[in-house]
């Protein structure tokens, strides 16, 4: 049912660590661009990605890599997320921001025509810069529209990518009618409407995962790698801490057929109090649940736009 549809290459890993300054070095924001362009999220995602940090993202204890494969149960519950800026950008008291989770799903999908699935939005956190970058985010006076719930796609479906991007959110953004709700369960988004639609500023960072569920009823194409000592800035900075992971080479899913994951987060979903105080809003771990007839397949076939 699906069709075969080559596509191009995933990615690779390229540790998005920093060294010991505290501050994100000029090859770690190049790397963390490489690798988006690699895995094709820029352009398909994200038609432009200038991020002015790096995010940690850290299930449990572990970090993960850019581009890392992981299983759903080690992303069953939300992750812990810091940013660690680059060394000409500062975070001002005050500002707000919008983190969120979005399923980019495999390689070479069409994220234009293509809905993604919004897997964690919430309004409002903060960036708590009292202690040295990296600086976690701070959910306190958040509102959690869609609470954490862990990837979940379907067998077969190739490679999904998890996109985590955190957006500096304006004075002026205006949440959508249909995502102002603290509590909507796990549904999809496109995430390019979303963010001009609500008014919300600059992407400060992302950074991403895969899952795949079984094996992709597809060949995989061949891939290439990033290698961070090819990057420009790589040179400059050998001499420095700065630890950026060498890359190896990753293949990954292809796509065809791509559906969407849509869901519901069932009841364990937390009640959504906008009012949380101290509470890690939006942070709670939601089980995936079972797809909900009238939700779930979107069914679209991509593949298309390959070529870039
Ligand atoms: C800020 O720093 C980043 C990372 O070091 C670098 O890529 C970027 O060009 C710098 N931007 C400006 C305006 O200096
Ligand atoms: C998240 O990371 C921060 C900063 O490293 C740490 O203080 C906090 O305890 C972590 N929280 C969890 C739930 O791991
Ligand atoms: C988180 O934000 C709240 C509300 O602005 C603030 O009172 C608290 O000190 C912040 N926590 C950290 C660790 O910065
Ligand atoms: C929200 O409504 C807009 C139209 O106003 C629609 O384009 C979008 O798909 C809706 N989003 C969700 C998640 O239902
Ligand atoms: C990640 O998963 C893809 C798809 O299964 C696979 O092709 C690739 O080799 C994996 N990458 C790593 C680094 O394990």
């Amino acid at each position: 049912m699906f069709s075969l549809i080559p596509v191009l290459a995933l990615l690779v890993p390229v540790l998005a660590q920093t060294g010991s300054t505290g501050s994100a070095s000029a090859v770690d924001i190049e790397g963390l661009q490489a690798n988006f362009e690699q895995a094709q999220l820029v352009p398909q995602l994200l038609a432009t990605f200038d991020p002015t940090a790096t995010l940690t993202v850290t299930f449990g204890t572990d970090t993960i890599s850019t581009g890392q494969n992981l299983t759903a149960a080690e992303v069953a519950s939300y992750p812990n997320v810091s940013v660690t800026p680059s060394s000409n950008t500062t975070f001002e008291d005050g500002t707000l921001y919008t983190i969120l989770m979005v399923d980019a799903n495999p390689v070479g999908t069409d994220e234009a025509t293509t809905e993604q699935t919004r897997h964690w939005l919430v309004n409002s956190v903060s960036i708590a810069t009292a202690s040295a970058a990296p600086y976690a985010v701070n959910y306190t006076g958040s509102t959690a529209i869609t609470d954490y719930a862990g990837p979940g796609p379907f067998a077969g479906t190739g490679s999904h990518r998890y996109v985590i991007a955190l957006y500096e959110q304006p004075s002026t953004f205006t949440a959508p009618a249909n995502l102002s709700t603290a509590g909507t369960p796990l549904g999809t988004i496109f995430l390019s409407s979303y963010v001009s639609e609500s008014g919300l500023g600059d992407l400060i960072s992302a950074n991403y995962f895969q899952v795949e569920n079984g094996v992709a009823t597809f060949t995989p194409a061949a891939t290439t790698a990033v290698d961070s000592t090819t990057l420009a800035g790589f040179a400059s900075t050998t001499a420095s801490s700065s630890a950026t992971g060498s890359a190896s080479a990753s293949g990954s899913g292809s796509a065809s057929a791509s559906r969407s994951t849509a869901g519901s987060a069932t009841s364990s979903a937390a009640p959504a109090s906008s009012s949380s105080s101290t509470s890690a809003a939006g942070k709670q771990g939601v089980a995936w649940g079972v797809v909900v007839g009238g939700m779930g397949v979107v069914g679209a076939v991509i593949g298309a736009g390959l070529g870039m």
